[in-house]
């Protein structure tokens, strides 16, 4: 704790001496350390409380965020019905802009609103989303003795009686992945949603959340005329804005030593450091994903040691490597010896047929011919052979030649695949193996002139 000792002054130095009191600042210090993981923790988790994300989405996108608060505030003070689209590519802060904006507009309980957030990877199909409004507007027991003629019966059913029975002043409906729910049937809840913002008989809202551009194109014609055309797009960070993200989600409150001490050091590592600043540029040319820099970040603050309590540049240069990993090297060293005998078969068919594909009938035949060459190696029986090729299959070292091909009737043994995975990575990944027969090897390295 030597770093962390400095600010004690020279006279309580001495009474340092005192042994009882060296235990209480030791375990002073632990306490604050304690305090400092679980600041850390929570900085770092998926979905962060949101007055952390206030300010950093305030400095990001003041002007999306800006134009979201506008669209809720007129919906709900002015009874204005609205329509937007927020796109942009995946973990830019999507979803943290309005939400950031709904609680700045409506306070944390969210007063004078009722928010309704529909997801279209879970909500597949109208009527599943329609049954989720009605358990998120909570009027299940309204609807429950009631039969409806069609689906728009049902929606302003559930609004008009939210407003008479609840007195609320307006809707938001939150569509994520807004594109996948172009795909359901006739556009339903799409069309119903758009036509009563139209209609403006109750303020609703609706925002569609997506990464698709091109999201608008994919809206039906009679869908696409009530929709407002409005589009809040977010941009992914520049390496600067990059940087300044991740110090601020590795700053915590400074109100002990340890946490200044902390801060001042993230700070100089962030923005000093050789090795820091290359590491974060290379992941950031790769993804721009923020959730990924959390994720990055977090195993940087757990490799963190209580006897040595301040974040090193190895330890974030490690993080961005493990990230950055390539898994398939991985997964080859978890292969038995007979898969590595077939990845090599498929190696030097691949070359043999110039990338032209091959059945599991020519790999079987070119491991005989090996196991018949070297007598050592255990020569196992078509069946063993066929399960081996069948799990690189379900692991995707090997796949179908043409996407056509793997709904066809055709015996598996039979249809045409290829490898998918470059020789040159292969051969440099079976030297790396510690146990590899020799013969395989040799195998691996014959070239066929
Ligand atoms: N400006 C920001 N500063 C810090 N963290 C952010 C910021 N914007 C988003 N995040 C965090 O990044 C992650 C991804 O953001 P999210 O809003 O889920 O992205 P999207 O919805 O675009 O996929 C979340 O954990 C979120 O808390
Ligand atoms: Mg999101």
């Amino acid at each position: 704790y030597h770093v962390l000792l400095i600010d004690i002054t020279e006279a309580t130095y001495i009474n340092c001496l005192n042994s009882n009191f060296l235990k209480m600042v030791v375990s002073n210090i632990k306490q604050q350390i304690v305090g400092l993981q679980q600041e850390l923790r929570t900085n770092l988790q998926h979905c962060p409380p949101l007055h952390l994300l206030l300010e950093c989405v305030m400095r990001q996108y003041p002007e999306q965020l800006q134009r979201v608060e506008e669209l809720l505030s007129r919906a709900v003070q002015l009874g204005e019905s609205n329509s937007a689209l927020i796109v942009g590519p995946r973990g830019v802060g999507k979803t943290a802009v309005w939400r950031v904006a709904m609680s700045q507009v409506l306070g944390d309980d969210h007063e004078g609103a009722v928010l309704v957030t529909l997801n279209g990877l879970v909500h597949t199909d109208d009527s599943l989303a329609l049954r989720e409004i009605t358990r998120q507007l909570r009027l299940e027991q309204s609807v429950a003795m009631k039969t409806f003629k069609c689906f728009a019966d049902n929606l302003s059913f559930l609004l008009s009686s939210l407003q008479s029975e609840k007195q609320v002043k307006a809707v938001v409906f939150v569509l994520e992945e807004f594109d996948l729910f172009c795909h359901h049937r006739n556009q339903t809840l799409l069309y119903n949603l758009f036509d009563i913002v139209q209609s403006t008989k109750s303020p609703v809202c609706v925002l569609g959340v997506t990464c698709r551009l091109d999201a608008v194109e994919l809206l039906e014609k009679r869908v696409r005329s009530r929709f407002s055309h409005r589009q809040i797009s977010l941009y992914p960070p520049k390496l600067d804005d990059y940087t300044s993200i991740a110090q601020h989600l590795l700053t915590v409150n400074a109100n002990h030593a340890v946490c200044k001490q902390w801060n001042i050091d993230v700070e100089e590592l962030l923005n000093e450091d050789k090795n820091v600043k290359e590491a974060l540029r290379q992941l950031h040319c790769v993804t721009k994903d923020l959730t990924t820099l959390k994720q990055m970040l977090l195993v940087a603050v757990s490799a963190v040691k209580e006897s040595e309590p301040l974040l090193q540049d190895s330890q974030i240069t490690s993080a961005v490597d493990l990230m950055l990993a390539d898994a398939t090297p991985k997964l080859i060293q978890g292969l038995s010896a007979l898969q590595l005998a077939l990845l090599i078969a498929m190696m030097h068919l691949t070359v043999i047929y110039e990338g032209q594909g091959f059945t599991f009938e020519l790999v079987f035949s070119e491991y005989i011919k090996f196991t018949r060459r070297r007598s050592s190696v255990q020569a196992f029986e078509r069946p063993v052979v066929f399960k081996a090729f069948d799990q690189l299959r379900c692991v995707e070292l090997v796949t179908p030649f043409d996407s056509s091909n793997c709904r066809s009737t055709v015996q598996k043994e039979y249809q045409m695949v290829k490898l998918q995975l470059p020789c040159q990575l292969l051969k440099s990944t079976l030297s790396t193996l510690p146990n590899i027969p020799t013969d395989l090897m040799q195998w691996a390295a014959f070239t066929y002139a």
